[in-house]
């Protein structure tokens, strides 16, 4: 076999392994699994997980031969003690493996998308499962550090003025992760999510409080960034938007309401993907992870942010230059890039009006 064609084969074998790994995360096998101190048969685990004994056995075999789980000579299966913690953790490293199964759905169609002759692009509908998987990974990606770092790298006194009392408006609200830690963490600040997705708005509508009440200090609205309602004109304080922006059809439209809706004195801060806008940069700057990004844009952002004649078609990876372009041509006067090292393959823009 050449070089390029044993390169092909571990990747093809990688991707059953990422599979797998995805099916320990959703059905909490390793979780359960690392409780038992001894190495367990499958029908231990399955007995234990609530699953079908052949299932397991066969789960248990593919992973062991993938060089995730251990296994002795007698077919009992273990996680080795310094694989725990990443095996049963919901960080991003585990959570990623649900990307791919979530993009695919609509894989035909995306290839109609290619062709000269097809569809532009995709509705956001045709990826049933994409609110869910992208809440959670967002979690396991921002939520240690929304409230300290990010929050630090708003500066402008933000951290007061949210314990005080100001409004904010999260775009591309998703199904409201964000705008509702931040809602119960700052209880005097008011905090409205917007969304183009029913099923993203209905998911963030059926948030409560960790406590089990219901928000007093929060809405979602179901509308279109592109046109936000008339009355909301320079009316908030702090516009928000989290990996959010690069997949809209029109992000232009979307900028140019929320300069229309930010205060004067307002600040607008977005996180996107990090990236140069050029792809041999990228690829020098972020090696192999640039590909999640290119891959991530090229199954999902760029056919739902293509799915009309008039729109922009960014994709994910749109980039830094590009970025600051826009939002300057849509009015904003000042724009900061900010290092984000505490959210992986992120940056922060900060725009203001003057
Ligand atoms: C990648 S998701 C990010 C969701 C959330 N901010 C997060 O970080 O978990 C992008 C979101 O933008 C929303 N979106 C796309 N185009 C939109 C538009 N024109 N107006 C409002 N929301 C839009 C999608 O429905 C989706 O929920």
């Amino acid at each position: 076999m050449s070089t390029m064609q044993e390169r092909l084969f571990e990747i093809a074998v990688n991707s059953v392994i990422s599979n797998a790994i995805n099916i320990g995360n959703r059905l909490n096998l390793f979780k359960t699994l690392a409780t038992f101190k001894t190495p367990i048969l499958p029908k231990v685990l399955a007995e234990a997980s609530g699953c079908k004994e052949r299932y397991i056995r066969e789960w248990c075999n593919c992973l062991a031969c993938g060089k995730i789980l251990e296994v002795t000579e007698d077919e009992k299966f273990y996680i080795a003690p310094e694989n725990i913690a990443a095996l049963t953790s919901d960080d991003y490293p585990i959570i990623s493996h649900g990307m791919m199964i979530t993009l695919l759905e609509p894989f035909e169609d995306l290839l109609t998308c290619f062709k000269k002759d097809g569809p532009h692009g995709l509705d956001y509908s045709k990826f049933g499962k994409f609110q869910d998987f992208m809440g959670n990974l967002s979690k396991s990606l921002h939520e240690k550090h929304l409230f300290t770092d990010f929050i630090d790298s708003l500066g402008d006194g933000i951290r007061e003025k949210l314990e005080t009392g100001i409004k904010v408006l999260d775009v591309g609200c998703g199904n409201g992760f964000h705008s509702s830690l931040l809602a119960e963490r700052y209880p005097k600040s008011k905090f409205t999510g917007l969304d183009i997705g029913e099923d993203a708005i209905t998911s963030a509508k059926s948030r409560k409080r960790t406590d089990g009440r219901d928000f007093e200090n929060l809405d979602f609205v179901q509308c279109n960034a592109s046109f936000m309602p008339e009355n909301w004109t320079e009316t908030f304080d702090l516009v928000l938007i989290f990996d959010a922006c690069h997949d809209q059809m029109r992000p232009d439209l979307c900028i140019q309401e929320i300069h229309r809706c930010l205060k004067p004195t307002g600040l607008f801060a977005m996180i996107e993907m990090l990236g140069t806008s050029n792809i041999y940069e990228d690829r020098e700057m972020l090696g192999l992870p640039a590909t999640l990004i290119y891959g991530a844009s090229l199954f999902h952002c760029l056919p739902v942010g293509s799915n009309s004649p008039d729109a922009l078609c960014y994709g994910a990876m749109w980039g830094k230059r590009r970025a600051v372009e826009l939002i300057k041509s849509c009015g904003f006067g000042k724009v900061d890039t900010v290092d984000t090292p505490y959210f992986p393959l992120n940056v922060l823009y900060l725009s203001r009006k003057n």
